[in-house]
């Protein structure tokens, strides 16, 4: 906590908490508690003199106050990020109060305590550990990493777990399934372990899991740690698809690729048609009721796309990003 010396600015305010026990309580409640506080310090330390000054049921996870454990996730003025890492200072809203909340997308057990279980079961279901191709039960020697190899699983090292992404993960919202963005930025981690020898594997089950659910909101690029979920999301298809994998989400991307590069639009019917599998008999008479509904209110799209002017230009930038087309 932030020593109270003379040369700190204190200041009044309220922190608004989110407030509930699983054990007591039919519906959450809010608490106003008025604190007078540096506000320098962080929503964490803020939180800290609540609990220690005013009311000590009030309860959320903390333990190294660095930024480090990554327990300290929680909703700050409707954004999650780590308590430990928010100045008050930033946060303060007009009226001189800070709203904190528990992270989204998990039940909440007690005020900002909630249930991780779903984020650590689909962490664990990557098998997060490396398993080289030979066994060095004896640790005689070092595996060793060329500093290039290494330079891809930097980011990903920095990852504390601390939710903060998944939390913030609208797909997560809508479809409980989506593994989120910490545990494939993990899976990444080891794809891209030159020493870990289940590189198809990994790249099969997160492709054949969970992998294209994700809609590249970038929400997720909000870490506090700055690892980039995002982009080893998308490293991650593009390996799927290198490897030779074609599940619906593979097809749908290079479909959506191929139709843009040809025509420079969307040729959608191209792309139903493309992700469902041009061959899956069953898949496309599954879908034929909704073309039909589509067709009855005049929406089906064109069935031919005349190229864009200049539909070269896209194909440049194409070439330029080498991306992959079906
Ligand atoms: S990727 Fe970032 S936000 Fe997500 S768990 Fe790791 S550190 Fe937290
Ligand atoms: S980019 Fe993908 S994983 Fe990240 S928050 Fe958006 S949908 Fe979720
Ligand atoms: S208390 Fe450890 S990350 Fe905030």
């Amino acid at each position: 906590m932030a020593a109270h010396g003379e040369n700190v600015l204190m200041a009044k305010f309220t922190l608004d908490l989110f407030r509930y026990d699983e054990k007591v309580d039919d519906v959450p409640h809010r608490d106003r508690v008025e604190i007078d506080f540096p506000e320098t310090s962080t929503v964490l330390d803020a939180l800290e003199y609540a609990k220690a000054e005013v009311d000590g049921t009030i309860s959320f996870r903390r333990s190294c106050r660095s930024a480090i454990c990554g327990s300290c996730s929680m909703n700050i003025n409707g954004v999650t990020g780590l308590a430990c890492k928010t100045p008050i200072n930033t946060v303060m809203r007009d009226d001189r109060s800070v709203k904190v909340d528990p992270m989204p997308n998990f039940e909440v057990m007690k005020d900002m305590v909630v249930h991780m279980d779903p984020f650590w079961d689909k962490y664990s279901r990557l098998k997060p550990y490396l398993q080289p191709a030979d066994r060095d039960e004896d640790h005689e020697r070092e595996r060793r990493v060329s500093p290039e190899d290494m330079k891809k699983l930097v980011a990903v090292a920095n990852c504390v777990m601390c939710a903060t992404c998944y939390a913030l993960c609208p797909v997560i919202s809508v479809d409980p399934s989506f593994a989120g963005p910490a545990a494939i930025a993990y899976a990444y981690r080891f794809i891209e372990d030159v020493r870990d020898s289940k590189r198809k594997e990994r790249v099969g089950q997160i492709s054949d899991d969970y992998l294209w659910l994700c809609a590249h909101c970038y929400a997720c690029s909000y870490c506090p740690k700055h690892v980039e979920p995002q982009d080893d999301i998308i490293a991650l298809k593009r390996i799927s698809i290198e490897e030779g994998f074609t599940g619906a989400g593979p097809r749908h991307a290079l479909v959506v690729s191929k139709t843009i590069r040809q025509s420079g639009m969307l040729n959608e019917n191209e792309v139903i048609v493309g992700t469902v599998g041009k061959f899956n008999f069953k898949g496309l008479l599954k879908i034929m009721p909704l073309g039909l509904r589509m067709a009855a209110k005049g929406k089906v799209p064109p069935l031919f796309l005349k190229p864009v002017e200049n539909v070269n230009e896209i194909r440049m930038i194409y070439d330029a990003l080498e991306v992959p087309v079906g």
